[in-house]
């Protein structure tokens, strides 16, 4: 990873205090000063110091991602760019991999992590993590949809869906916009659900997943590590939950 990076990690100050330790030549690598924040270090290969105090790497990883249209929430792909292709190298590690899936023309909040634990608290059904979703519809959602969402849309086929909060931002004849929050990962369920009442879902875009919500600053591509503080209210959100659960 890059060393900046890995200072950040450590939370030994914010990125402009990490710039200046490395220019007064407090950060060395292997009893070398190193004074340029993009060079490549391994904390599991090399020593690194600040201040001779040893900085151990992260345990894990953890990006929030904001989605663009187009790649596919994969490690792997042989057509298309995959969510994992847009970590820069230096910022992958080892079993890097996406927490559930959106669709490839899907927008939004993806968290990828090497902590395949963490990952599986996610998406284990019996979490009911929420995860709310912004929607352009092409046709006017009504407050008849609002009751139908809460009281559970049945899929053409008969599966059946926990009742979803759909809020209308605005509606006019030829187009919706809504908020919709769910609490499972059925495939292509924002589609499908509208679909059931007759709509179709013409753009998409994940807002938040449990207690972590996208940061608006992250252009479509963009990703940055979660905060210590986002991890630590994602790790107490599953811990209520898991209670709950008992
Ligand atoms: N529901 C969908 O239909 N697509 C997504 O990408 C996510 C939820």
């Amino acid at each position: 990873m890059r060393l900046d990076k890995l200072l950040e990690a450590a939370e030994v100050g914010s990125r402009k205090q990490v710039k200046r330790l490395l220019i007064s030549r407090h950060v060395k690598v292997d009893g070398q000063v190193i004074q340029i924040g993009s060079f490549n270090v391994d904390p599991a290969l090399q020593q690194v110091t600040l201040k001779d105090k040893i900085l151990e790497g992260p345990a894990h990883v953890y990006y929030m991602l904001n989605k663009p249209k187009g790649a596919v929430s994969a490690v792997r792909d042989q057509r298309h760019q995959t969510v994992v292709e847009l970590i820069s190298q230096s910022d992958r590690r080892h079993g890097l991999f996406p927490v559930g899936r959106l669709d490839r023309d899907t927008e939004g909040l993806l968290l990828l992590t090497d902590n395949g634990k963490l990952a599986h608290q996610l998406l284990g059904p019996l979490k009911g993590v929420i995860k709310q979703y912004e929607a352009v519809v092409n046709e006017g959602v009504t407050e008849a949809d609002v009751q139908a969402f809460q009281r559970g849309i049945t899929f053409h086929g008969g599966v059946t869906c926990q009742p979803a909060r759909l809020e209308i931002l605005s509606a006019s004849q030829a187009e919706s916009r809504v908020l919709l929050s769910i609490t499972e990962g059925k495939f292509h369920q924002v589609k499908k659900m509208f679909l059931a009442v007759g709509k179709k879902v013409i753009y998409l875009k994940r807002l938040t997943m449990g207690s972590l919500v996208l940061d608006e600053a992250l252009s479509p591509g963009e990703y940055r590590p979660l905060t210590s503080e986002e991890l630590t209210r994602l790790q107490a959100y599953f811990n209520e939950r898991s209670e709950g659960n008992d």
